[in-house]
């Protein structure tokens, strides 16, 4: 039997899960207020399935029957596994593990699916720290198939084998790790997702564009601020500020905005309003654009590999000129220095082709208005999403992705995780379409460690500068990553 204490979203996926499983819980929560609204997760989340024709009626009411409801942790007493779930507070969940430790019997197991918080500070709460480990899902908790599954240096080797095997048979893929601030997906994850927020801040580009350039230039199921939306902006927030404390390294400090919505109560889809929903951020949909008029626009292409894009935009009827309305600089670093030597400055506009389906398009400080919503108009109609942005090195895709691709190369070097573990990490716990290794590799070691250099150059960050890793296998004329 499996206790699951918290039954928030991440609480109530988890106990989904084991029951699905066909183990038999018990779901405990502080109040019957609160107990109530895990029960109503559980039913909407296994409603949702019926629905889908996932799980018929009688599954379903299988499932939910093999899970009690309670708000008294002496319920636990018999369970051979507590999972809590409760807010990312650490005196909440030493607090919880001092009880836990006295209500469940000595070979009860404790596990904690904290985010960020150190388990080995949890663990040295009770009498059994051999016995707590790290049981980490990754929302939502039923769709995501990752499990990484953290052993503190005192955890027993058989507790971690036990979770690992239990993992699996959850239908889930266990990743073992050592205990770090953020473990591996949050470690690589939340910096990327802060490094948006922060962007957003600076009017680097607006809220959805950054969310579409990320999820159809780079394949991920959700941009940034969707995703922020998803796990809620005060869980963001606290694990920031827990990846700073270890780290101290700056980008981990949680952007600005982050605090603001935070204290504004705008904490993602659990209120209802985060950076969606919220009418303000530039690219809000609640202020709908027209579609661009471009009929009649002349364009000019510069740059390499111009003939393509040229080609596509005289199928689409635009007449090139010389003296054109737009000229399309084709460029995956700032087009500024370019704009200064054309004759009509205004009228050119950086194009960084990312993907199959977006432009990315950046307008210099001489560049028009006229000039930039044309560009966007013109994209549009052979078929890219246009993303305007401003001219700065990495544009949005590459500055979000590169400095993210950088942070694994180095948590490889270091040493605490594997390759095939990073990828497969952030393929299963985030639904990306490939690992950061795998990512580096279909891009080319090259390509990432130059663009990683532009940054560098352009922001003066440490953490910037091509990971050693990257730097000498591009330099030793490698195009993979050596794998035992
Ligand atoms: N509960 C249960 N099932 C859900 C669900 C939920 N909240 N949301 C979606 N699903 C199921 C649907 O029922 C559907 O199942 P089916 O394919 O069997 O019919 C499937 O997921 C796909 O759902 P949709 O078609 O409605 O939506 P999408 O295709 O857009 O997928 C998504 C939704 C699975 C959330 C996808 O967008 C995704 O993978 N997003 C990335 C999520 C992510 O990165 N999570 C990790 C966050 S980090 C974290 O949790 C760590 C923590 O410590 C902060």
């Amino acid at each position: 039997m499996v206790g699951v204490v918290g039954l928030g979203t991440m609480g109530a996926g988890i106990a989904e899960v084991f029951a699905r499983a066909g183990l038999r819980v018990i779901g405990v929560e502080a109040d019957p207020e609160a107990l109530a609204r895990g029960r109503g997760h559980l039913e909407r989340s296994t409603g949702r399935a019926v629905d889908r024709g996932k799980l018929t009626g009688g599954e379903r009411d299988e499932i939910l029957g093999r899970i009690t409801l309670t708000t008294s942790r002496d319920d636990l007493r018999d369970a051979d596994l507590v999972v809590e779930a409760i807010p990312e507070i650490l005196d909440y969940k030493v607090s919880l593990l001092e009880d836990l430790d006295r209500i469940c019997k000595p070979e009860t197991v404790l596990a904690t699916n904290t985010s960020s918080l150190s388990v080995t500070a949890v663990a040295a709460a009770t009498g059994r720290p051999g016995r707590v480990v790290g049981m980490h899902f990754f929302n939502p908790a039923p769709v995501m198939r990752l499990v990484e599954v953290v052993g503190t240096v005192v955890t027993e080797p058989s507790v971690v084998a036990g979770i690992t095997e239990l993992s699996v048979r959850l239908g889930k893929t266990p990743v073992t790790v050592g205990d770090r601030a953020g473990f591996v997906v949050n470690r690589l994850l939340l910096p990327y997702l802060n490094h948006a927020a922060v962007l957003l801040d600076l009017g680097l580009a607006g809220r959805d564009e950054i969310d579409t350039a990320m999820r159809l230039g780079v394949g991920l199921p959700m941009g940034p601020f969707a995703l922020l939306d998803l796990i809620g902006l005060d869980t963001a927030y606290e694990i920031m500020g827990v990846l700073f404390d270890e780290t101290r390294d700056r980008r981990h400090a949680p952007a600005p905005v982050l605090r603001e919505l935070v204290t504004a109560g705008l904490l993602g889809r659990k209120t209802g309003r985060g950076f969606h929903g919220f009418h303000g951020f530039p690219g809000d949909e609640t202020a709908p654009r027209e579609p661009e008029r471009v009929a009649g626009v002349t364009f000019g292409v510069a740059g390499d590999d111009t003939s393509s894009i040229a080609e596509a935009l005289v199928k689409a009827g635009f007449a090139e000129s010389d003296d054109p309305d737009v000229l399309l600089r084709l460029s995956d670093r700032p087009v500024v220095e370019h704009a200064v030597r054309v004759r009509r400055p205004s009228s050119l506009v950086g194009v960084h082709l990312v993907g199959d389906q977006v432009a990315e398009l950046a307008a210099t400080v001489l560049t028009s208005p006229e000039a930039a919503r044309a560009a966007a108009g013109l994209m549009a109609a052979i078929g890219r999403t246009p993303v305007p942005c401003k001219d700065r090195a990495g544009f949005v895709v590459d500055a979000l992705l590169y400095p993210y691709l950088n942070d694994a190369v180095r948590m490889y070097d270091s040493g605490y995780a594997s390759i095939a573990d990073i990828d497969a990490a952030m393929r299963l716990g985030c639904g990306y379409p490939a690992g950061p290794f795998e990512m580096i590799e279909s891009l080319g070691l090259a390509r990432v460690r130059d663009g990683l250099r532009a940054l560098y150059a352009e922001h003066r960050e440490p953490a910037y500068a091509p990971a050693p890793l990257l730097d000498q296998l591009v330099t030793a004329g490698m195009t993979a990553f050596p794998r035992p």
